[in-house]
């Protein structure tokens, strides 16, 4: 099974990034994790713009193309101004004619230096990916206060009990997709 690891932050070196290929790094055997790590390569979202795959710009085709190979996503974000950064709405919107999220088993994250770890912006996000029709894993969704005390700047987990509540998120989030 695969799982698609998907990085909200549009910044380079970013903790929400890190914060993925920690989890990936914990995941059970058996699960592939590959990663969407290119939401600036994503043109603005408008409706005129909006086609089927063979029509889309070839930014939304690759990501609806790794939307549809995924057997589950693990989606987290940064917060900017108490909600989402409007990169990862944009590239949400490209997924909703696509159906990419409908039944999805998704795990969402959020991650900040803040004692809250971005819950206001993971609010937003899972008000946004009920529209979509995402079916949240509970057990794989919740705030990362203070990541900067997690996670190093290259990704490590600094925290024994962290690692577990993320291993057992990539368990949980495994778990839902039936073994071939
Ligand atoms: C424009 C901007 C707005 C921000 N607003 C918030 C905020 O409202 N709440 C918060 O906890 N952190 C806020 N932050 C801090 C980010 O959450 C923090 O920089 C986080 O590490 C970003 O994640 P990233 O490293 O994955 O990009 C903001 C950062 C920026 C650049």
């Amino acid at each position: 099974m695969t799982i698609l690891a998907f990085s909200g932050s549009p910044r380079a070196g970013s903790a929400v990034s890190h914060l993925l290929r920690a989890a990936a790094a914990l995941a059970p055997s058996g699960t592939t994790v590959a990663f969407y790590e290119d939401i600036l390569s994503l043109p603005h979202f408008s409706p005129d713009l909006d086609g089927p795959c063979d029509s889309a710009p070839a930014a939304v085709a690759a990501l609806r193309a790794q939307m549809q190979s995924a057997d589950a996503v693990l989606i987290a974000t940064p917060e900017y101004a108490y909600g989402m950064p409007g990169s990862l709405k944009n590239a949400l919107d490209w997924l909703v004619s696509a159906g990419s999220f409908y039944q999805k088993p998704t795990g969402v994250l959020s991650a900040s230096p803040s004692e809250v770890g971005g819950e206001r912006a993971r609010s937003g996000l899972l008000l946004t990916l009920e529209a979509l029709g995402a079916a949240v894993v509970p057990e794989a969704s919740f705030p990362v206060p203070f990541v900067r005390t997690k996670l190093d700047g290259s990704g490590l987990v600094l925290d024994a009990a962290f690692a577990e509540k993320l291993e057992q998120a990539l368990v949980a989030l495994a778990a839902t997709v039936p073994a071939t």
